[in-house]
Protein backbone atom coordinates (compact mmCIF):
# COMPACT_ATOMS: atom_id res chain seq x y z
CA UNK A 1 0.00 0.00 0.00
CA UNK A 2 2.86 2.41 0.95
CA UNK A 3 4.50 1.49 -2.26
CA UNK A 4 1.46 2.72 -4.04
CA UNK A 5 1.17 5.30 -2.68
CA UNK A 6 3.90 6.84 -3.29
CA UNK A 7 4.25 5.68 -6.71
CA UNK A 8 1.07 7.81 -7.19
CA UNK A 9 2.52 10.50 -5.41
CA UNK A 10 5.54 10.73 -8.01
CA UNK A 11 2.78 10.18 -10.75
CA UNK A 12 1.19 13.12 -9.21
CA UNK A 13 4.08 15.20 -8.94
CA UNK A 14 4.85 14.59 -12.53
CA UNK A 15 1.94 15.88 -14.13
CA UNK A 16 2.06 18.90 -12.03
CA UNK A 17 5.29 19.06 -13.60
CA UNK A 18 4.17 19.03 -17.30
CA UNK A 19 0.52 20.69 -16.64
CA UNK A 20 3.05 24.30 -15.68
CA UNK A 21 4.79 23.60 -18.77
CA UNK A 22 1.49 23.35 -20.49
CA UNK A 23 0.44 26.63 -19.10
CA UNK A 24 0.21 29.39 -22.00
CA UNK A 25 -0.39 32.77 -19.33
CA UNK A 26 -0.53 35.87 -22.14
CA UNK A 27 -1.93 38.18 -19.61
CA UNK A 28 0.41 41.01 -19.07
CA UNK A 29 2.52 41.12 -16.00
CA UNK A 30 1.93 44.69 -14.24
CA UNK A 31 5.07 46.08 -12.84
CA UNK A 32 4.42 49.20 -10.49
CA UNK A 33 7.46 50.97 -9.24
CA UNK A 34 6.56 51.55 -5.08
CA UNK A 35 7.36 55.51 -5.39
CA UNK A 36 4.55 55.19 -8.14
CA UNK A 37 4.97 56.71 -11.64
CA UNK A 38 7.77 59.67 -11.04
CA UNK A 39 10.06 60.43 -13.69
CA UNK A 40 14.11 60.55 -13.34
CA UNK A 41 14.91 63.78 -13.20
CA UNK A 42 18.88 63.52 -11.25
CA UNK A 43 21.55 61.63 -13.19
CA UNK A 44 24.33 61.94 -11.18
CA UNK A 45 27.90 61.36 -13.21
CA UNK A 46 29.69 58.58 -13.46
CA UNK A 47 32.78 57.53 -11.41
CA UNK A 48 36.01 58.42 -12.79
CA UNK A 49 38.06 55.73 -14.11
CA UNK A 50 41.23 55.02 -11.34
CA UNK A 51 44.53 55.92 -13.30
CA UNK A 52 47.61 54.42 -11.63
CA UNK A 53 51.00 55.55 -11.56
CA UNK A 54 52.97 53.80 -14.13
CA UNK A 55 55.98 53.69 -12.36
CA UNK A 56 55.48 52.36 -9.03
CA UNK A 57 57.19 54.20 -6.10
CA UNK A 58 56.62 52.63 -2.30
CA UNK A 59 54.23 54.50 -0.91
CA UNK A 60 54.88 55.52 3.02
CA UNK A 61 53.24 52.66 5.27
CA UNK A 62 51.12 54.25 7.91
CA UNK A 63 51.63 51.55 10.99
CA UNK A 64 53.82 48.26 11.86
CA UNK A 65 52.51 45.62 9.86
CA UNK A 66 50.72 47.29 7.32
CA UNK A 67 50.43 45.39 3.77
CA UNK A 68 51.80 47.73 1.88
CA UNK A 69 50.09 49.61 -0.71
CA UNK A 70 50.26 48.97 -4.26
CA UNK A 71 51.82 51.73 -6.03
CA UNK A 72 50.62 50.55 -9.41
CA UNK A 73 47.94 48.88 -11.03
CA UNK A 74 46.81 45.62 -9.97
CA UNK A 75 45.17 44.21 -12.76
CA UNK A 76 47.47 41.43 -12.80
CA UNK A 77 45.88 37.83 -12.81
CA UNK A 78 46.67 34.79 -10.39
CA UNK A 79 45.55 31.96 -10.87
CA UNK A 80 46.09 28.61 -9.80
CA UNK A 81 48.90 27.65 -12.41
CA UNK A 82 50.45 31.57 -12.59
CA UNK A 83 50.90 34.39 -10.47
CA UNK A 84 51.25 38.10 -12.53
CA UNK A 85 52.50 39.52 -9.65
CA UNK A 86 55.25 37.21 -8.81
CA UNK A 87 56.47 37.80 -12.57
CA UNK A 88 57.94 40.57 -10.91
CA UNK A 89 57.38 40.13 -7.11
CA UNK A 90 59.06 36.54 -6.87
CA UNK A 91 62.35 36.53 -5.13
CA UNK A 92 64.07 34.85 -8.49
CA UNK A 93 62.86 37.92 -10.38
CA UNK A 94 62.73 41.01 -8.14
CA UNK A 95 65.67 41.86 -8.86
CA UNK A 96 65.95 41.66 -12.29
CA UNK A 97 62.15 43.85 -12.12
CA UNK A 98 63.55 47.09 -9.46
CA UNK A 99 60.71 45.45 -7.41
CA UNK A 100 60.70 44.61 -3.84
CA UNK A 101 60.45 41.21 -3.20
CA UNK A 102 58.17 39.26 -1.42
CA UNK A 103 58.23 39.62 2.47
CA UNK A 104 60.45 36.91 4.31
CA UNK A 105 56.78 36.04 6.14
CA UNK A 106 55.32 35.24 2.74
CA UNK A 107 57.44 32.37 2.00
CA UNK A 108 57.92 29.19 2.99
CA UNK A 109 61.82 28.26 2.21
CA UNK A 110 65.51 30.02 1.23
CA UNK A 111 64.30 29.68 -2.27
CA UNK A 112 61.34 31.54 -1.89
CA UNK A 113 58.58 29.66 -2.41
CA UNK A 114 55.50 31.49 -1.68
CA UNK A 115 53.40 30.12 1.29
CA UNK A 116 49.57 29.17 0.11
CA UNK A 117 48.33 31.52 2.63
CA UNK A 118 49.95 34.52 1.20
CA UNK A 119 49.13 33.73 -3.11
CA UNK A 120 46.61 35.72 -3.55
CA UNK A 121 48.21 39.28 -3.43
CA UNK A 122 45.40 41.57 -3.65
CA UNK A 123 43.48 40.11 -0.68
CA UNK A 124 45.50 42.36 1.43
CA UNK A 125 47.65 44.49 -0.21
CA UNK A 126 45.44 46.97 -2.41
CA UNK A 127 46.40 49.55 -5.35
CA UNK A 128 46.36 53.19 -4.93
CA UNK A 129 45.10 55.17 -7.67
CA UNK A 130 46.44 58.28 -8.85
CA UNK A 131 42.94 59.99 -8.80
CA UNK A 132 41.66 58.38 -5.56
CA UNK A 133 38.03 58.92 -5.28
CA UNK A 134 37.02 58.32 -1.39
CA UNK A 135 34.17 55.76 -1.74
CA UNK A 136 33.45 55.72 1.94
CA UNK A 137 34.22 58.91 4.48
CA UNK A 138 37.47 57.83 6.21
CA UNK A 139 39.28 59.81 8.81
CA UNK A 140 41.48 57.53 9.64
CA UNK A 141 44.65 58.83 11.22
CA UNK A 142 48.27 57.34 12.62
CA UNK A 143 48.21 59.21 15.78
C1 LIG B 1 55.80 44.61 -14.16
C2 LIG B 1 56.34 44.32 -12.84
C3 LIG B 1 55.38 44.27 -11.67
C4 LIG B 1 54.26 43.50 -11.52
C5 LIG B 1 53.67 42.50 -12.51
C6 LIG B 1 53.73 43.77 -10.20
N1 LIG B 1 54.52 44.71 -9.57
FE1 LIG B 1 54.28 45.42 -7.71
N2 LIG B 1 55.83 46.72 -7.96
C7 LIG B 1 56.63 46.77 -9.09
C8 LIG B 1 57.60 47.86 -8.94
C9 LIG B 1 58.68 48.23 -9.95
C10 LIG B 1 57.33 48.45 -7.68
C11 LIG B 1 58.04 49.66 -7.05
C12 LIG B 1 59.26 49.25 -6.29
C13 LIG B 1 58.86 48.63 -4.98
O1 LIG B 1 58.53 49.36 -4.07
O2 LIG B 1 58.83 47.40 -4.91
C14 LIG B 1 56.23 47.69 -7.09
C15 LIG B 1 55.71 47.92 -5.84
C16 LIG B 1 54.80 47.10 -5.21
C17 LIG B 1 54.43 47.16 -3.81
C18 LIG B 1 54.97 48.16 -2.79
C19 LIG B 1 56.13 47.54 -2.01
C20 LIG B 1 56.53 48.42 -0.86
O3 LIG B 1 57.53 48.04 -0.21
O4 LIG B 1 55.89 49.42 -0.58
C21 LIG B 1 53.50 46.18 -3.58
C22 LIG B 1 52.81 45.86 -2.29
C23 LIG B 1 53.29 45.50 -4.83
N3 LIG B 1 54.09 46.08 -5.81
C24 LIG B 1 52.41 44.46 -5.01
C25 LIG B 1 52.10 43.90 -6.23
C26 LIG B 1 51.00 42.99 -6.45
C27 LIG B 1 50.03 42.53 -5.39
C28 LIG B 1 51.01 42.68 -7.79
C29 LIG B 1 50.00 41.83 -8.53
C30 LIG B 1 48.63 42.34 -8.50
C31 LIG B 1 52.17 43.34 -8.37
N4 LIG B 1 52.78 44.10 -7.41
C32 LIG B 1 52.59 43.19 -9.69
C33 LIG B 1 56.56 45.95 -10.18
C34 LIG B 1 55.54 45.04 -10.43
C1 LIG C 1 47.68 37.66 4.23
C2 LIG C 1 47.98 38.99 3.75
C3 LIG C 1 49.01 39.11 2.65
C4 LIG C 1 49.04 38.47 1.43
C5 LIG C 1 48.03 37.47 0.88
C6 LIG C 1 50.20 38.97 0.73
N1 LIG C 1 50.86 39.88 1.51
FE1 LIG C 1 52.51 40.92 1.00
N2 LIG C 1 52.61 41.74 2.87
C7 LIG C 1 51.66 41.58 3.86
C8 LIG C 1 52.09 42.29 5.05
C9 LIG C 1 51.30 42.35 6.36
C10 LIG C 1 53.33 42.88 4.76
C11 LIG C 1 54.20 43.73 5.68
C12 LIG C 1 54.78 42.91 6.80
C13 LIG C 1 55.76 41.92 6.28
O1 LIG C 1 56.76 42.32 5.69
O2 LIG C 1 55.50 40.72 6.47
C14 LIG C 1 53.63 42.51 3.36
C15 LIG C 1 54.77 42.90 2.69
C16 LIG C 1 54.95 42.74 1.31
C17 LIG C 1 56.01 43.36 0.53
C18 LIG C 1 57.11 44.27 1.06
C19 LIG C 1 58.28 43.46 1.49
C20 LIG C 1 59.38 44.29 2.08
O3 LIG C 1 60.47 43.73 2.26
O4 LIG C 1 59.19 45.47 2.39
C21 LIG C 1 55.84 42.98 -0.77
C22 LIG C 1 56.68 43.37 -1.96
C23 LIG C 1 54.69 42.10 -0.80
N3 LIG C 1 54.18 41.97 0.47
C24 LIG C 1 54.19 41.52 -1.93
C25 LIG C 1 53.21 40.53 -1.94
C26 LIG C 1 52.87 39.73 -3.10
C27 LIG C 1 53.48 39.87 -4.48
C28 LIG C 1 51.89 38.87 -2.70
C29 LIG C 1 51.26 37.74 -3.50
C30 LIG C 1 52.17 36.71 -3.98
C31 LIG C 1 51.59 39.16 -1.29
N4 LIG C 1 52.43 40.16 -0.88
C32 LIG C 1 50.59 38.54 -0.53
C33 LIG C 1 50.49 40.85 3.75
C34 LIG C 1 50.16 40.01 2.69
Amino acid sequence: MKKLLSVAAILLSLSAYSGQQAVADNTPVKVESRVGNVAITDNSPADAIATYPTRGKAIARSFAEQPPLIPHKNSYSISTDKNGCLTCHSWDKAKRMKATPVAKSHVVDDKGTVNGMNYFCVQCHVAQADNKQELVKNTFTTK
